[in-house]
């Protein structure tokens, strides 16, 4: 629990309340002389800063060679920063292999799919399924462990580094042995495997298992199901390393929390967090903004799905960024307000501690352009102003520390196989996009007003009213069945495209698509009818599809269609259709209708469910609600998602950050985010 952190972090000091929210950043230390340091923590207590993660990207100055240690350095680290005050998540240090050890063993290093490997100078640079670099890793994370275990800074360990981020897919001889093993341990048979992954087309039938490799570069397209099970396998690989750090660490300190931090945030894909989340204390996250028209909503849909991944607990904000980032194609410099509203946007979803990287923006090595804490102006600096200043406004919200996420009434179902699956090659268009789609549902939620949580398939799906299942590819008969249940108990079920085709197998549900969801829809499918690139439908209702159609017959007579093809291949057929089943009701979207078509449907999808938007009806869009629960109150994040001055009626509550209330009236400053808190009902 993220809780067993907040608690060891020293209270008293400089007033701070007993539990309040962390803050921090990445620190790194061993970049800078040894006066900088004192400097750094005396700076940290001008910013309110209580935790920082040390010693990431430490192993080669921990240990300069395979036998010889030197801790002096970070002993005197840990030491200062305690005496400061600060506690310390302390990382395993195993992200980046030293260079004496991809010397010594350059069997460590990843191989991509075109046999090329990943040479050292970098980072992350070694195989998951690597025994030898386990080897060497758990022994450093054993020597840390020992030798900190006791130190009064340490709060939390903090196991390698966003695993997987550079390193997700190793393609060499060591994951080919890895990954037979996986396989014989999911299908117990080679008859079970060959039938899985329908090795009767094109001669794939494999008759030993040493025969079967890793997805590499082929002549066409590798086997579909060989491809997604590779996925699965990369995602089981890192997690399995994770527990063998994590195991080294509960053996040696059971009462320190372990966390590693996940990415959860565009562009990443290939770890599976919700089954990852399960092996840690508590959930960290790190995520970089995005620059473009949705780049604020992304960011509250990855802080919500990272709740959702946390099953509503608070969790950990590892990572993000003061201001620019230095690994986009043109690096855009945060505007003054966004380093506040984009901290305050992921407390609003559960962040019980906001953290940067990093702490002192470095002077050479491929991250000097990245923003920091203390940028290269130094403290005389608008921005070092801004982040003692947001010091100053997480501590005013030490209440909130703890509290939960409040249920909304519509889930949003975000699934990592059906994500995997959908998006394979070989299929009948490369331009769909589970993400965006996702996205662009949640995008048009937020500019009607409501609230939307996003979960995952392990979460209990009954808890919402109403569930959107965007693209739910990927649904094995156990998840109908469930679906089927909630829609006959009054669950309001609205999915997609391409959704409900296929088995956990990526097998084709027959009799006409979605064959898993077909007679609770009510329609049968027999062809799809994808959209050319930049080519758009027409729906009678006046909105505009893209990149999908489907050739919809409506099967039940109780189905209803809410919108018909005016235009295109499916001209005069159903486009979006509804079927009432007892009190709750099952709808389908066979087209791509982007945020603008979704904001002019969603209150038709939504009214049977009786859902709508709990701001007052002039604020809705220019401004997201989100809900925190704790012991005795709630807490009400209102967040300015325009440039202009927004005024809300019809507030009461005691302001822990904001404008007071002049009768009710919340005035939020362009991006501004306030929070205010009531007595829990
Ligand atoms: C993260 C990483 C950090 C730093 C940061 C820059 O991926 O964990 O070490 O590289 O990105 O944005």
């Amino acid at each position: 629990m993220i809780s067993t952190l907040l608690s060891r972090l020293r209270s008293g000091a400089d007033g701070d309340p007993a539990h309040r929210l962390a803050y921090g950043a990445d620190y790194n230390p061993e970049q800078w002389p040894r006066d900088v340091w004192e400097q750094d923590v005396r700076l940290m207590r001008e910013a309110g800063v209580n935790v920082v993660s040390v010693g990431i990207f430490s192993w080669a100055r921990i240990q300069p060679a395979e036998d010889q240690w030197d801790f002096a350095w970070l002993d005197e680290v840990m030491d200062l920063l305690h005496e400061g005050g600060i506690g310390v998540d302390l990382a395993t240090a195993t992200a980046s292999p030293p260079p004496w050890l991809s010397t010594a063993h350059p069997e460590i290093l990843p191989v991509t799919a075109n046999g090329e490997t990943l040479w050292p100078g970098a980072r992350q640079h070694w195989r998951p399924t690597s025994p030898v670099f386990r080897e060497h890793a758990l022994r450093l994370v054993r020597e840390m462990a020992d030798r900190y275990k006791d130190h009064p800074a340490l709060v939390a360990w903090h196991v390698s580094n966003e695993l997987g981020c550079h390193n997700i897919y190793d393609y060499s001889d060591d994951a080919a042995r890895a990954f037979r093993v996986w396989l014989r341990a999911r299908y117990g048979t080679l008859a079970a495997l060959n039938h899985a992954w329908g090795t009767a087309f094109w001669s794939q039938r494999y008759s030993d298992w040493e025969q079967i490799l890793p997805p590499r570069l082929a002549a066409s397209h590798p086997n579909p199901t060989q491809q997604l099970d590779f996925k699965r396998f990369s995602s089981d690989a890192l997690k399995d390393y994770l527990r063998a750090e994590r195991d080294v660490l509960r053996e040696i300190t059971p009462d320190v929390p372990v966390t590693t931090n996940f990415m959860v945030m565009g562009g990443t894909k290939g770890m599976n967090y919700p089954d990852w989340a399960e092996e840690i204390d508590f959930v960290s996250n790190d995520h970089y903004v995005h620059p473009g028209p949705q780049d604020r909503d992304e960011l509250s849909f990855s802080a919500n799905l990272t709740s959702g991944i946390a099953g509503g607990r608070p969790w950990f904000l590892m990572e993000h960024s003061t201001s620019a980032v230095n690994w986009q194609p043109v690096n855009v410099a945060k505007r003054p307000g966004d380093l506040a509203r984009d901290s305050l946007l992921h407390v609003a979803h559960g962040a019980d501690a906001v953290c940067f990287f990093q702490w002192r923006q470095s002077s050479a090595g491929a991250e000097k352009y990245h923003s920091a804490m203390v940028p290269h102006a130094g403290e005389d600096s608008e921005l070092f102003r801004a982040v003692t200043a947001l010091g100053a406004t997480l501590k005013a919200l030490a209440p909130v520390a703890g509290s939960e996420r409040e249920p909304a009434r519509v889930g949003i179902v975000y699934d990592w196989d059906s994500w995997w699956a959908s998006e394979q090659d070989s299929h009948p268009t490369s331009l769909l996009d589970y993400r965006q789609e996702a996205l662009d549902w949640y995008s048009a939620l937020l500019g009607l007003g409501i609230r939307a949580d996003l979960v995952t398939t392990r979460a209990d799906l009954t808890r919402h009213q109403v569930l959107i299942a965007p693209v739910l590819h990927m649904v094995p008969a156990d998840l109908a069945k469930e679906l089927t249940r909630y829609t006959e108990q009054g669950g309001h079920l609205i999915t997609t495209y391409f959704s409900a085709v296929v088995d956990e197998n990526d097998h084709v549900w027959l009799g006409g698509y979605p064959g898993a969801l077909r007679d609770l829809l009510g329609l049968r499918v027999e062809e799809f009818g994808p959209l050319l690139p930049g080519e758009t439908v027409a729906l009678d209702d006046t909105t505009t599809g893209s990149v999908w159609t489907d050739r919809i017959t409506v099967t039940a007579p109780d189905t209803e269609v809410l919108a018909g093809y005016r235009t295109g291949p499916q001209a005069g057929r159903p486009a979006v259709t509804r079927r009432p089943t007892g009190s709750g009701s099952a709808a389908y979207v066979s087209t791509r209708l982007g945020v603008e078509g979704l904001t002019a449907l969603l209150p038709r999808l939504l009214g049977p469910a009786g859902v709508e938007s709990e701001l007052p009806a002039g604020v809705r869009g220019l401004v997201e609600l989100t809900v925190r629960r704790g012991a005795d109150s709630r807490f009400l994040f209102l967040a300015n998602r325009t440039d202009a001055t927004v005024q809300v009626p019809g507030l009461a509550g005691e302001v822990l950050h904001g404008t007071p209330l002049a009768h009710g009236l919340l005035t939020l400053g362009p991006r501004d985010v306030a929070v205010l808190r009531r007595p829990a009902d």
